[in-house]
C-alpha cells in the first residue's frame, strides 16, 4: 500500500545510511550500492540519492551523472526543435533498484520521479533524462512511464524534460 511507502528520499549520506541489508533481486545493482557507489561519488562519476525507510535503513537507490546523446539518435520531432548540434545534452540514471521488500508499492515510480525533478531543475540543463534498461522487463518499466526507446538502441531510453 502507498501509506507503507517511505518517502524520505535524501543524497546518499555514506556514514549514517544503512545499505548493508539492501537486497533488490539483481545481485550487481546490491553490490554495487554496496560496495562501489561512494567510490563512483568520491570521483564525481555519478551521484546517488537513496529512499530510506525508519531510521537510516536503505530501501531504493537511483544513480544520475552527465551524459549526451548523439542527435541523430533521437526522433525527427524531437530533433526538429534543436539546434542541429552533433550531441545534446542529457542526465543519465545509471541504476535504480528497490529493495525487494518494498518491491510493487510505487517506490519505484517515486524515485523516478525524484530523478526526473532533479534533472528538469538542476542549474546545469539537459534536453532529455536518459535509462540504460537492464533488460526488457525494466525496458517495461520505463516505457510505462512514458520513456522512449532511442534509434538503435531498445534498451536505452529517453524523456524529454522541457515540461516537467
Ligand atoms: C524496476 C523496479 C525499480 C520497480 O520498482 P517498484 O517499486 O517495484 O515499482 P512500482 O511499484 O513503483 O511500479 C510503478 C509502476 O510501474 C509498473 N511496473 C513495474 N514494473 C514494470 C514492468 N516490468 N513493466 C511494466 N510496468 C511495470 C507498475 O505496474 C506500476 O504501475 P502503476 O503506477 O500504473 O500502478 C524494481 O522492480 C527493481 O528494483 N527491480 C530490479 C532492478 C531493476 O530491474 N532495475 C531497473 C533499472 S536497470
Amino acid at each position: 500500500m502507498m501509506t507503507q511507502v517511505p518517502l524520505q528520499i535524501a543524497a546518499l549520506d555514506t556514514a549514517e545510511h544503512d545499505r548493508s541489508q539492501f537486497t533488490c533481486g539483481v545481485l550487481a545493482l546490491d553490490r554495487y550500492l554496496r560496495e562501489q557507489v561512494s567510490q563512483d561519488i568520491r570521483r564525481r562519476v555519478a551521484a546517488c540519492f537513496v529512499a530510506i525507510s525508519g531510521p537510516s535503513r536503505v530501501s531504493g537507490y537511483y544513480t544520475l551523472a552527465a551524459a549526451s546523446v548523439p542527435l541523430t539518435d533521437l526522433p525527427a520531432d524531437l530533433r526538429r526543435k534543436l539546434p542541429r548540434y552533433r550531441a545534446i545534452p542529457a542526465v543519465r540514471m545509471g541504476r535504480l533498484a528497490v529493495d525487494i521488500a518494498f518491491k510493487g508499492q510505487g517506490l519505484g515510480g517515486v524515485l523516478l520521479v525524484d530523478a526526473l525533478r532533479r534533472a528538469a531543475h538542476s542549474e546545469i540543463p539537459a534536453v532529455a533524462l536518459i535509462v540504460d534498461a537492464k533488460d526488457e522487463q525494466a525496458a517495461a518499466f520505463y516505457q510505462h512511464h512514458g520513456f522512449m526507446t532511442l534509434a538503435d538502441s531498445p534498451l536505452t531510453l529517453f524523456l524529454p524534460l522541457a515540461g516537467i
